[in-house]
């Protein structure tokens, strides 16, 4: 295989993904997304739109920091101010790349831009060659690409790449393109542009249609070496083309598209699961690839057949995408070295001592309750022991009576601020009642209960049930998550930590976390 055949992928999760309603994140979820990012493989991390906003800039900028091997690219229009966050933010990154974009199609550039297409001929110029001057690697688009006209875009990216532009790409903004017509946009781009030779052609669509991850590898097939996607497909309306799943789909029909990526497809799981955890956005049970039901066989056919040789039903491995089948990982004589050696295999690296310890003990009063505990246990533990150590109130225990006779009642015992609280009260249903115990520990009245969902993280009656709260007060939105077998307490603990980075987010007047 020669390396003509190796696709390069750009992840944007942290940018398109992230500038979609209900998915934002804050600083320290950035960075626990842009390092399972890293460690997967993923070629190019796009870390943000720097000039939206100091939080945007800060991100970018600390993720540039701290990611080891990708390439970290900041967004930025045609615009000088943009150009120059962008090149700043990107700044301290071992591989930095400018991303600077203008829309090419009639329709934007009368209506968006209110430009004729001789000045956005000229801003190409202008942006792509003061790009340059902060870094070699700068990638162009062709905002709504898939709607420009051939002749003028063939003479934009001739222009970019004329101006110093080592990556171009062809977004499809509105989903609105075909695989064939894809195909063909990029084939003419290949035949036409003079320089082409000179710059990597890259693809960026989007899902209006349902055919985002479609027209992704049509792109690759006409010859575009770069996909932009994100990790669940998340991003604008119905988002980007789903990194998973075009991994996945050059992998497991490398016979007929016979391209490579840099990607260890077993990390997958884990970065669909925390983005999920920390967006409160589940992903569907039939979604491909990472969905709950995307690896169970639930006919008895099936099963039957799965049983005597896995192929029969099964184009991929589980375990090709890090569903381990061995998945009983620890028991509840599992010591301290063995959680360790697994926190360590998981991709955690060394806890500070004092989470590892508290995340230990949890981890014992789970696997009391629980025989087995599978690798989305742990991640699940772990996940919320991280952000765990910053509390300020701390749950200790809950006694819920709940049923048909009524009243439901919650008695709750909170740490707050070092000091122990209790509170016993009756409410229209045991969640509600925990709800209450709460707010009357800690009083809270201008915060509403925005988002309340449940669902399960494993398999199974006692699978870890994992609930996401979220807290809107002023204007200002955070979200909690909590895990328990118990779906009670998980519901107790989840409100918390909501409730906890609320207080953070008043003390520090922190960006918003999104609607
Ligand atoms: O969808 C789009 O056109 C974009 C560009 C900014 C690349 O996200
Ligand atoms: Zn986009």
């Amino acid at each position: 295989m020669s390396d003509n055949n190796r696709v390069i992928i750009f992840d944007t999760t942290l940018r398109d993904g992230e500038q979609s309603p209900g998915c934002s994140m804050n600083l320290e979820e950035k960075l626990r997304i842009a390092h399972i990012l890293d460690e997967m493989g993923v070629d190019v991390i796009e870390a943000g739109f720097p000039v939206a906003s100091p939080g945007d800039f800060e991100s970018v900028n600390e993720i540039a920091k701290t990611v080891k091997n990708a390439t970290v690219a900041g967004l930025c229009r045609a615009v000088k101010a943009d150009i120059e966050a962008a090149g700043e933010a990107i700044k301290p990154a071992v591989r930095r790349r400018i991303h600077t974009f203008i829309s090419t199609s009639p329709l934007h550039m009368k209506y968006k831009l209110q430009m004729d297409p001789e000045t956005v001929v000229e801003k190409i110029t202008e942006s792509v060659t003061l790009a340059r001057q902060f870094t070699d690697d700068v990638e162009w688009s062709a905002e709504d690409g898939s709607r420009t006209e051939d002749d003028f875009l063939c003479r934009c990216v001739e222009t970019a790449i004329k101006a110093g532009a080592t990556t171009i790409n062809i977004p499809d903004t509105v989903g609105y393109a075909i695989p064939a017509d894809f195909a063909a946009r990029i084939r003419m781009l290949i035949e036409r542009v003079p320089n082409i030779d000179k710059a990597i052609i890259s693809t960026h669509c989007h899902n209006d249609l349902g055919l985002a991850v479609a027209n992704s590898l049509a792109g690759i097939q006409a010859g575009a070496r770069q996909v932009e996607c994100t990790i669940n497909g998340i991003g604008e309306r119905a988002g980007n083309a789903a990194l998973e799943e075009i991994v996945m789909a050059l992998r497991t029909r490398y016979d007929a598209m016979p391209f490579t990526t840099g990607i260890d497809t077993t990390k997958i799981m884990k970065a669909s699961r925390t983005l999920s955890a920390i967006t409160g956005f589940t992903v569907q049970p039939n979604k491909a690839i990472v969905g709950a039901n995307a690896f169970a066989h639930e006919s008895g056919i099936h099963q039957d057949g799965v049983l005597k040789h896995a192929e029969t039903y099964e184009i991929m491995t589980p375990e090709s995408v890090g569903l381990t089948k061995s998945e009983l990982v620890l028991g509840k004589h599992s010591g301290r070295h063995a959680f360790k050696d697994k926190l360590r295999e998981m991709g955690y690296g060394d806890l500070p001592e004092n989470a590892f310890q508290d995340a230990f003990r949890r981890f014992k009063k789970l696997a009391d309750r629980k025989k087995e505990i599978f690798d989305d246990d742990i991640v699940a533990l772990v996940d919320d022991e991280v952000v765990r150590t910053q509390e300020r109130i701390r749950f200790e225990g809950l006694q819920v009576q709940a049923g048909t006779s009524g009243p439901q009642t919650a008695a709750l015992t909170l740490i707050v601020d070092g000091a122990r609280r209790q509170a016993w009260v009756e409410g229209n249903g045991p969640v509600d009642a925990i709800f209450k115990a709460i707010r009357e520990i800690v009083p809270h009245p201008d915060a509403k209960l925005a988002v309340y969902q449940v669902h399960a993280v494993t398999g199974g009656t006692d699978a870890q049930a994992e609930v996401t709260v979220k807290l809107a007060e002023n204007g200002k939105t955070v979200l909690g998550q909590g895990a328990d077998p118990d779906t009670l307490v998980a519901s107790c603990r989840a409100y918390v930590h909501a409730l906890n980075k609320l207080l953070v987010k008043r003390e520090k007047a922190a960006p918003d976390e999104g609607p």
